[in-house]
C-alpha cells in the first residue's frame, strides 16, 4: 500500500477524487493555505493535514518545510492538486520523478493560470485534462496521461472548466496508478 501525499491551495475535489479511489493511503494532505476547504474536508474525514502558509516565504526555505512534513508522513508519492506554488529543486530533489501534477488543458498548451480562458479566448475545439510529472517549470514535465474534452458552442470559461473537472476526477487516481506500477 503506497502512501500518498497530497498538496492542496484551494477546493480539493481532486484530492477527493483521488482519496475515493486510490487503493493506498492519503497520509497526508498539505496546503499553503490555512482556508483551504480541501483542508477541512480531509481533516473531517480523519486524514491528516497541515496547513503551511507559504506567504512571503522563501521557495527554498518553504520547501524544505514542506519534505520534512512529506518526510515524517512517509510519503511515497506526491500529488498537487490545484497545489498554485512553482516547486523548487528541493522539493524535485527529494522526490525524484515522484511527483505529479493535473493541470485543466492539453500540455504544453495553456499552462499556468486560467488555463480554461486561455482555451476559449484562442478558439481550440479540443481541450481537456493532463497529468504529468513536475520539473521546475510552470505546469511542465513529462506527460503521464490526458483526456480530451469538446469545447462546444456557447462554452464559457467556466462551463469548460466544469466539464474538464469530470474527467480530472478519473484521470488522476488512473494516472497515480500508471506512475506507481512504472515504479
Ligand atoms: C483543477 O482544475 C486543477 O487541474 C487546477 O486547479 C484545479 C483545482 O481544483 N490546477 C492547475 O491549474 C495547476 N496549474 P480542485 O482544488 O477542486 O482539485
Amino acid at each position: 500500500m503506497s502512501k500518498l501525499g497530497v498538496l492542496i491551495s484551494g477546493r480539493g475535489s481532486n484530492l477527493q477524487a483521488i482519496a475515493a479511489a486510490f487503493p493506498g493511503e492519503v497520509a497526508l494532505v498539505l496546503s499553503n493555505r490555512e482556508q483551504a476547504p480541501g483542508l477541512a474536508w480531509a481533516a473531517e474525514q480523519g486524514i491528516a493535514t497541515c496547513a503551511l502558509p507559504s506567504a512571503g516565504r522563501e521557495r527554498e526555505a518553504y520547501d524544505r518545510d514542506v519534505v520534512e512534513r512529506l518526510r515524517a508522513a512517509d510519503v511515497e508519492l506526491v500529488c498537487l492538486a490545484g497545489y498554485m506554488r512553482l516547486l523548487s529543486r528541493v522539493m524535485l530533489d527529494a522526490f525524484p520523478n515522484l511527483i505529479l501534477n493535473i493541470h485543466p488543458s492539453l500540455l504544453p498548451a495553456f499552462p499556468g493560470l486560467d488555463a480554461t480562458q486561455q482555451a476559449i479566448a484562442y478558439g481550440v475545439k479540443f481541450s481537456g485534462c493532463t497529468v504529468h510529472y513536475v520539473d521546475q517549470t510552470l505546469d511542465g514535465g513529462p506527460i503521464i496521461a490526458q483526456a480530451v474534452v469538446p469545447v462546444i458552442a456557447g462554452d464559457t470559461a467556466e462551463t469548460l472548466a466544469a466539464r474538464i473537472l469530470v474527467e480530472e476526477h478519473k484521470l488522476y487516481p488512473q494516472a497515480i496508478r500508471q506512475a506507481l506500477l512504472r515504479g
